[in-house]
């Protein structure tokens, strides 16, 4: 970081999917004291910030995203006191503490959705419960993960869940639902935590119609992306929530952050999000999905940067989360997609403003599509029968060291096996096989950290390259420092005389960068 700004504006957040992590205990599944255990790795790394997924206490429906109790652990990732020791210990190791809040929708097993279903009105005014149309739910829209988004109660009426059935979602125009999440924000801010990363924020308010989704939409456009005239997806009434958030935030000391979740890609809309007022950033989707081609990442960069000018938000960047497939596979997987994702890891952190890593990006690690169906626990593999394959394959836990699973990701020998199973491939690609590795994806995420906390924050991109050109090339300020990009298919020119800071493979004695290569020169 160079920035003399907040220091949210320009960091280099790790994503840590806190069961898949660290196990300390050998139960399989990951934990709190786990990631406590690996702090001294992230700070190696060169991170400024962690973002836990949600590790509160829940019947893991969606992975935790079925949170039955805001305020507690679960029992699965340690106690309240782990908590308050993970935050204490990143704090000791100079790193930020970001912890996901799920104010769309409860668990089913949370206490208001219990007393709603056991009649108590005021429960069930929390909710978004409907009578339906006869015996058909109440509207035809269906769950982000598959299937009906309404489910019956014995009463005969209907419940809103626009994603899993046991994730009722919440009725935000209702002051109690209000009342509680800025409690609940209290309740971590005064643990300590430096932000929060807000789940579904594009959701929380619903068409209060409840009307069939409109012909206009584009069938093309998958299920969780906003669209113009949407009844659920980024409407106008969600920006009230932000606000009143953003009071709650400011006036606690420090540089407290608050990232949204907001699958919106149309930067106007997104910007809007980010008023003085509102959230600080959001994730950039745009640039996450764009294929490996310069045009699509070009256009995806200028429309960030320009899109968010204008609210005076940093730029956020970002490849891989646990709702994706991994990069390395989307483009193209095996000895192209390592390159390629070596490329877009210097690409990424060459840009202005901040960065979101997934765990397991910095190693290399590929999607595993070989998980047996019955191991899968995505409820969008479950709801779905298997047509989609859900997102199992990108959270598989990571190797750390040794030869055979569990690659020290659970104690060895491990009571439990990992609770999805790691490819045996992975031995290659452990931290202990890849750490003094002068050419492994570790070595390089180090090394371009590093150069990257010198010399690069927020400031200006200016492009060198032409629009269409297959080789991205442009000048960073301040930082003095030029980033090259080979989408190509041919081997690109560079400045012969010039020196790389470092390359994501070597560029060749005819002074030529191969295809699904970068390299940063110093200007
Ligand atoms: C977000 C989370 C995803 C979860 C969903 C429902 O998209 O990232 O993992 O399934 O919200 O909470």
């Amino acid at each position: 970081m160079t920035g003399s700004g907040p220091w949210w504006r320009d960091a280099v957040i790790y994503q840590v999917y806190p069961r898949s992590f660290a196990d300390s205990g050998g139960d399989g599944i990951g934990d709190l004291p786990g990631v406590i255990s690996r702090l001294p790795y992230l700070a190696g790394l060169g991170v400024d910030a962690i973002w836990l997924n949600p590790f509160y206490p829940s019947p893991q429906a969606d992975a935790g995203y079925d949170v039955a109790d805001h305020r507690d652990v679960d029992p699965l990732f340690g106690t309240l006191g782990d908590a308050d020791a993970l935050i204490a210990g990143a704090h000791a190791a100079g790193l930020k503490i970001i912890v996901d809040i799920v104010p769309n929708h409860t668990s089913s097993a949370h206490a208001w959705f219990r007393a709603a279903l056991a009649g108590d009105a005021a429960a069930r005014a929390r909710y978004l419960f409907r009578p339906g149309n006869g015996d058909a739910p109440p509207n035809g829209w269906r769950s982000v993960f598959g299937g009906p988004a309404w489910t019956r109660v014995e009463d005969g009426s209907w419940y809103l869940h626009l994603f899993d059935s046991a994730q009722p979602d919440l009725d935000w125009t209702n002051p109690e639902v209000v009342a509680e999440f800025e409690d609940v924000l209290r309740f971590w801010l005064d643990r300590g935590v430096d932000g929060f990363r807000i789940d579904v924020a594009h959701g929380l308010r619903k068409d209060p119609a409840f009307p069939e989704l409109p012909a206009t939409l584009d069938p093309g456009v998958p299920v969780h992306i906003a669209q113009p005239g949407h009844p659920f997806w980024d409407r106008d009434e969600v920006h009230e929530i932000w606000r009143g958030w953003r009071r709650v935030v400011d006036a606690y000391p420090g540089d407290r952050t608050m990232v949204a979740e907001a699958w919106v890609l149309d930067f106007a809309r997104l910007g809007r999000y980010l008023a003085a007022d509102e959230l600080h950033t959001a994730f950039n989707f745009a640039f996450l999905v764009a294929p490996w081609d310069a045009r699509a990442f070009r256009t995806a960069i200028d429309d960030t940067l320009a899109g968010l000018a204008p609210v005076g938000a940093p730029a956020t960047w970002v490849l891989s989360n646990h709702d994706v497939i991994r990069h390395a596979t989307r483009y193209g997987g095996g000895v192209t997609g390592q390159a390629r994702a070596r490329a877009a890891a210097l690409l990424m952190l060459a840009l202005p403003g901040g960065v979101y890593l997934y765990q397991g990006e910095e190693l290399g690690l590929e999607e595993v599509t070989d998980i047996p169906d019955a191991l899968r626990q995505d409820p969008n593999f479950l709801r779905t029968n298997g047509a989609e394959r859900g997102r199992d394959g990108c959270r598989v836990p990571i190797p750390w060291s040794g030869s055979a699973p569990p690659f020290g990701f659970s104690p060895d020998p491990s009571a439990g096996t990992p609770w999805l199973p790691q490819p045996q491939s992975w031995a290659e690609l452990t931290v202990e096989a890849q750490q003094s590795d002068p050419d492994s994806m570790l070595t390089l995420y180090r090394a371009a950290l590093e150069i990257r906390r010198d010399r690069l924050g927020e400031g200006e991109l200016e492009w060198l390259s032409e629009p269409g050109d297959p080789v991205l090339c442009f000048r960073r300020t301040p930082g003095d420092l030029i980033c090259v990009v080979n989408m190509g298919d041919e081997p690109a020119e560079v400045d012969p005389r010039a020196t790389p800071l470092i390359t994501s493979a070597p560029i060749g004695a005819d002074g030529l960068l191969p295809p699904g290569a970068a390299a940063w020169f110093a200007d």
